[in-house]
């Protein structure tokens, strides 16, 4: 099924320099395929690391008029570039759905989840405040003021190819830095067509840069070892995170890691179960188990573990599984056949151990890249599904008995992203929450992104905040001022 859009200049396929859309040097490009059918949504193009170093010089031209600007006038086009891009959700849900896969009940919800990060840091950037620091002389005195950090690289996942740009770009403006973008080759149409409404909305040439390209190293090696970067903010793997940090170590760049998760989701048997079991679906299966906040590991008190995977099943068996773009559909596909090949492994290993699929438990029938809604009943601690990141839509169920086995069990990762408990016990949620080896913490609740909470992990998952006041420091520096013979 193909996808119509009311604003048709919103189907970007050129890269985005200094103001300019332009093909890459070679004049090559990638084809993106709807993930649920294989159909071509669009041929985009293929830049690499030359394209690359000319963004870069683009932003830092840019950069002394953009943060000369009074906060008013950043916050003004932020504003602006939201009203578009919410003015427009339709449209970018349908270029989300029809490169990513997800739901376009989903894809709208992720684009005005992207957008919310752009009203929040218009908001915040008029909230910068310095301080005023108490002397140890007389004569002297103290201010801290905060500043861009400069030019910003930021390089974005597929999963979520609007929101995870947007809550990098929009508090890079607010700070006054210009940036320049690599978004998911499997999904690059929809960051092209949101620089398309920030240009509209009035950011100038230079400030935002989009370089979509298939040469990863390239691009990344370009953002990395470029002097003129002053930081890269990152979502995506671990490891790739770990390669990043190390390439940016040279000309000491600073980072911002979003990366994998391990979440648990820890269910007390004097928890209510109905909340339980919604807050595992939505959280396990929500983009069909593709955000590094999935709960991967469902961990359910011996007393009612039978009830709760029957339970869960029983909804389970009500997904609709299809093409995102097709009415009814709750669940899309992954996003590439190599997703679907490691989550079928995951799944065949948990069985040979001794795992049992009670529902799904193998590949979808259809065309594309679909993997059945799983759940998987006697989960052990020593399966691969344990250990390592799904990213599908399988939900593994592993039993505990005391409370301290499932604190030991949930840290039990090198992982520390997102976990979530189901209880009614205050001491309970207050004991766990501070034991628990995570950034972010669900109390019987799953839904816990926003705009105003700070996302991110500790561990290997990660450093630094998206979303919240505490996002908009990641992108400045703190200078003193000392004003001495006072
Ligand atoms: C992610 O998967 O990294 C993002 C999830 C979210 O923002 O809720």
């Amino acid at each position: 099924m193909a996808f119509a859009l009311q604003n048709s200049q919103l189907l970007v396929t050129k890269g985005l320099i200094n103001g300019q859309w332009v093909d890459a040097d070679d004049s090559t490009t990638v084809p993106v395929h709807n993930p649920a059918n294989g159909e071509l949504v669009a041929e985009v193009v293929n830049m690499g690391g030359a394209e690359t170093k000319r963004a870069i010089e683009a932003a830092e031209a840019a950069f002394p008029a953009w943060s000369g600007k009074s906060s008013k006038e950043r916050s003004d086009i932020l504003e602006k570039w939201f009203d578009l891009v919410m003015a427009n959700q339709d449209d970018l849900a349908a270029i989300l759905t029809a490169e990513q896969g997800k739901p376009l009940f989903e894809a709208k919800g992720e684009i005005a989840y992207g957008a919310s990060y752009i009203k929040w840091f218009a908001e915040e950037a008029r909230r910068v405040y310095g301080d005023i620091i108490p002397a140890a002389q007389k004569d002297r005195r103290n201010l801290v003021i905060k500043q861009p950090v400069g030019v910003v690289a930021a390089i974005t996942p597929w999963n979520f190819p609007n929101a995870m740009l947007a809550r990098k770009i929009a508090p890079a403006l607010a700070a006054g830095c210009t940036i320049v973008c690599k978004p998911a080759i499997e999904t690059p149409i929809s960051a092209l067509a949101i620089a398309k409404l920030a240009e509209e909305a009035g950011v100038p040439a230079g400030v935002i840069n989009i370089i979509p390209g298939a040469d990863a190293p390239a691009i990344g090696g370009e953002m990395t070892s470029n002097p003129v970067v002053k930081k890269l903010t990152f979502t995506g793997s671990t490891p790739v995170g770990k390669l990043l940090m190390k390439q940016c170590a040279d000309t000491v760049k600073r980072t911002s890691m979003e990366l994998g998760g391990n979440a648990p989701i820890i269910i007390f048997d004097d928890a209510d179960l109905d909340a339980a079991i919604n807050g595992a679906l939505i959280s396990k299966f929500r983009n069909s188990g593709q955000t590094c906040i999935c709960s991967n590991r469902v961990m359910v008190q011996a007393g009612i573990y039978d009830e709760f995977i029957e339970r869960l099943a029983a909804e389970v068996s009500k997904f609709n599984v299809g093409n995102g773009l097709e009415e009814g559909t709750t669940h899309g596909p992954l996003i590439t056949e190599k997703a679907v090949n490691n989550v079928a492994g995951l799944v065949d290993s948990a069985i040979a151990d001794g795992a049992r699929a009670v529902i799904g438990g193998a590949r979808g029938d259809a065309a594309g890249f679909f993997f059945q809604p799983t759940i998987l009943a006697d989960a052990k601690p020593s399966m691969r599904v344990f250990k390592e990141e799904i990213f599908g839509p399988v939900a593994p169920v592993f039993k505990f008995e005391t409370d301290e086995e499932a604190v030991a069990m949930a840290n039990d990762t090198e992982f520390g992203l997102a976990a979530y408990m189901y209880t009614n016990n205050l001491k309970r949620i207050w004991h766990v929450s501070e034991a628990l080896e995570y950034g972010m913490v669900g109390v019987n609740e799953t839904a816990i992104s926003s705009e105003v909470i700070p996302f991110g992990g500790v561990k290997e998952s990660g450093q630094g905040r998206e979303g919240s006041k505490y996002g908009l420091e990641d992108y400045m520096e703190t200078k003193l001022i000392c004003l001495g013979g006072l």
